[in-house]
């Protein structure tokens, strides 16, 4: 090989490189923050270190010309803004976990009523948490806005997505996810999920039977086919994560026992190469039954060989290069 495609070999190689990583998500935890005050502070949840994501949960009432409104439950006291989160914000983004602010849940009053609605409300959310300007969360600038649409209507809601992705494209780049129910399609969000504009699928394996553990005997058939039909049906650049319970009490059902998780499920979704991680509802049912503690270093991916490949690759790549261009 001449010394010219060696040097053309080399920049492929260092051009590929840190799309290959970035595409190899090593997994993490997210967690929903905010419905109960025994989720402790937002501080002391990013200072466990278990959870590469909190989903502040929720705003609530929005759209259809609504005064939008949220609920931390006793964190902030009902209804009211919230500014006391803005350091606690401010100190998990320092440690590294994102922060997003959470629409929707299974209480509230939402929905969109035009597309025009949906840019407003878009243009809503970028002013008050995304630009640093003052907001009810003080003046922070979110990670991100996660879509758990559980009611109101299935209207416009492909619509706010686009809208928040061309905010994002003129400002700075903040991440968009989305919690579907496991049956496919979601009701709600399935043509949201089609723009293909979601960083995250938080996907619901909980009281929804027909495609989560059978925590009965033990199978875990229904829950790894729907995990395979959403993993295949996004897509690659959507990385999805398992949403389970944190406790037997934390949802009506759908709760993996943590060996059984370790065991059973864990070892088969890592090897989907969209596998982002575990979503657990939520920090409160965390605190009291340990989960994250127990599965968090189970639910990482192990990138170092992969990572150590293809630094040999480079190496070697590099060193031929210097071979043919002072050969001895
Ligand atoms: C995923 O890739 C498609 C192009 O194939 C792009 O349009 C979309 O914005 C990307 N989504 C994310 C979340 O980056």
């Amino acid at each position: 090989m001449d010394t010219k495609r060696q040097a053309l070999l080399l920049l492929l190689v260092l051009t590929i490189f840190p799309f290959t990583i970035k595409a190899s998500s090593s997994g993490g935890i997210a967690i929903y923050w905010g419905q109960n005050l025994g989720d402790g502070t937002l501080t002391s949840t990013c200072d466990t270190g278990n959870y590469e994501i909190v989903l502040l949960a929720f705003l609530n009432v929005f759209g259809g010309g609504r005064v939008p409104s949220w609920n931390f439950a006793g964190h902030c006291g009902d209804w009211s803004p919230c500014t006391k989160l803005e350091p606690e914000i401010k100190h998990c983004q320092q440690k590294g976990v994102k922060v997003l602010l959470s629409l929707g849940g299974a209480i509230g009053s939402y929905s969109l009523s035009s597309p025009e609605d949906a840019k407003n409300v878009a243009d809503y959310l970028n002013a008050k948490f995304l630009s640093g300007q003052s907001g009810p969360l003080g003046s922070v600038t979110l990670d991100g806005i996660d879509f758990d649409i559980e009611g109101g209507t299935n209207l416009y809601w492909d619509d706010l997505a686009r809208e928040l992705d061309n905010l994002r494209q003129q400002n700075s780049y903040f991440y968009l996810s989305a919690a579907p129910q496991c049956p496919r399609p979601d009701h709600y969000l399935d043509k949201a999920i089609k723009t293909g504009l979601f960083d995250y699928v938080l996907v619901q394996f909980y009281n929804n039977p027909s495609c989560q553990y059978n925590q009965a005997n033990g199978d875990a058939t229904d829950l790894l086919k729907s995990w395979n039909d959403w993993t295949s049906s996004v897509l690659p650049n959507n990385t999805v994560f398992m949403g389970l319970p944190a406790s037997p009490d934390a949802a009506g059902n759908g709760y993996i026992p943590p060996n059984d998780l370790i065991s059973k499920v864990l070892p088969i979704i890592k090897q989907t190469s969209n596998y982002g991680g575990v979503m657990l509802w939520d920090r409160f049912h965390d605190v009291g039954n340990d989960y994250s503690n127990q599965i968090k270093k189970y639910v990482k991916r192990p990138v170092l060989r992969f990572v150590t490949k293809v630094s040999e690759a480079i190496v070697g790549s590099i060193s031929a290069s210097l071979n043919s261009m002072f050969p001895n």
